[in-house]
């Protein structure tokens, strides 16, 4: 075992991986522009108090998950745990209330210090978007209707199912947690530690508490439907409608609260059973309060994020990623090889997809270029003496060489400026790599 490895919960994507990454990353990209939406990137850290503040001081993601450290300027500095408070961040620091709404998509690396299994990582990556001034309920549908529509293109629509639920508006919140610590309190000694402390700071949480015990108890809690205002009810009986018009199925699970206190009115997530007890692949909803708690004018938001490795996972074979095929170059000598490059070099800055084979013997290079499915391989071949014996494409469907497709028994010295010096003559490289584009086109 190699002595340095990486850091537990983390992990090196692979090409083979990170192909399948940059597959889904492409199809959220695509699909948000879409939707409308522009891409931000803000920096991997925050100042702590950011997510602190956004996220709040009794949300797991903060009392216990965060990477937090102090810069050599004393500076206190999280890593992001998630996207939307450094998209908030940025929105009132970068003063984009004067556009509103605004639409923002981000995807990249995020960081908590969660136990390590399948599915859960200490560095994990996301993609998510942000629609900052709609107060429209409509604005969520639409919302869940892009992740939907992420979801259809990666096939996963039908392996997850989308559970909804509304936190209410403050005062139905308020209502609702005064009945649940009345209901808690006498049963305080019973809950489980982290409920002990919620029960105090944020009692809401308590309904997410995966505590055996604490899941008992609460069976039999007050239900939040019963305290909701007339204006919850309206808004989250608009955002159901609004699916149904739209064809998303979805079950409205009174129980999700969701892990982070930024939340009012909606929240969802698309739950998984294929993945063990890291269902959640993309989750989110309404945040009406969060922008003035980071400083700004009261605007509301509302957003989701998926997390890639999860998607990633799932997708696993199932994905169809057009590979670009490429041409492959067999040579068999430092001269022919250079040739090779100078040929290689024309074709890429073309845009085309072109492998020159540096090590093993002609039948391991032919080999490495059927594997790789090549349109064919040119075959630039001398013998001892310097003469081409072979500089032709090879075609794998009739296994036979175009011979003399290019030049054929001839000696070539050296290749200068883009021309190959073939006996006297000056062979022009472009018009061979015309030929092998032609050959692209046909094949
Ligand atoms: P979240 O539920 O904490 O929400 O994370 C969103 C998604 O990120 C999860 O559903 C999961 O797919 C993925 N995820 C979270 N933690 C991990 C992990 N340790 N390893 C792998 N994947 C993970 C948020 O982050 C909110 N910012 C979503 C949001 C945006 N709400 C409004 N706007």
């Amino acid at each position: 075992m190699s002595k340095y490895q990486s850091v537990r919960g983390t992990r090196d994507l692979l090409p083979a991986q990170k192909k399948i990454f940059r597959a889904i990353e492409a199809i959220a990209y695509e699909n948000s522009i879409n939707y409308g939406f522009g891409q931000i990137e803000t920096p991997i850290f925050e100042f702590s108090d950011v997510f602190h503040r956004a996220m709040g001081e009794t949300s797991d993601a903060v009392s216990k998950e965060t990477y937090t450290f102090e810069d050599r300027g004393g500076e206190k500095i999280t890593l992001r745990p998630e996207g939307t408070a450094g998209a908030v961040r940025a929105y009132v620091s970068e003063g984009l209330a004067q556009n509103n709404p605004n639409k923002l998509y981000y995807y990249g690396p995020m960081f908590r210090y969660e136990r390590p299994q399948k599915g859960r990582y200490r560095q994990f990556y996301q993609f998510g978007v942000e629609v900052l001034g709609l107060d429209n309920p409509l604005a969520d549908v639409e919302c869940i209707d892009l992740a939907y529509t992420i979801l259809k293109k990666l096939n996963l629509e039908t392996r997850c199912e989308l559970q909804i639920n509304t936190l209410g508006d403050a005062e139905s919140r308020n209502s609702y947690r005064e009945a649940l610590v009345q209901f808690l309190t006498p049963l305080r000694s019973q809950l489980s530690e982290d409920s002990k402390v919620r029960l105090e700071k944020n009692p809401l949480r308590i309904l997410d508490s995966k505590d055996e015990n604490d899941k008992k108890l609460i069976a039999n809690a007050p239900a939040m439907a019963d305290f909701m205002t007339e204006n919850t009810k309206v808004f989250f009986k608009t955002v159901l409608d609004g699916l149904t018009k739209l064809n998303i199925p979805f079950k409205v699970n009174p129980k999700l609260v969701r892990g982070l206190d930024y939340y009012c009115h909606t929240v969802f997530e698309f739950v998984t059973t294929e993945l063990g007890a890291q269902g959640a692949l993309l989750a989110g909803g309404r945040y009406d309060g969060l922008v003035e708690t980071l400083g700004g004018a009261k605007t509301p938001g509302v957003g989701w994020a998926s997390g890639v490795d999860r998607l990633a996972d799932l997708c696993a074979g199932h994905l169809v990623i057009e590979n670009k095929k490429p041409v492959s170059i067999i040579t068999n000598s430092t001269e022919t090889l250079e040739l090779a490059l100078v040929i290689a070099s024309k074709l890429r800055n073309q845009n085309h997809y072109c492998e020159v084979f540096m090590n093993g013997n002609i039948g391991r290079k032919t080999e490495k270029s059927k594997k790789l499915n090549s349109y064919f391989c040119l075959q630039i071949l001398s013998d001892q003496t310097n003469t081409l014996v072979n500089f032709g494409i090879f075609n794998f469907s009739n296994n036979v060489t175009i011979h003399n497709t290019i030049a054929k028994d001839r000696i070539f010295t050296k290749n200068i400026a883009g021309n190959i010096i073939v006996d006297e003559d000056i062979v022009n490289i472009n018009s061979i790599v015309q030929k092998v584009i032609n050959e692209i086109d046909v094949a």
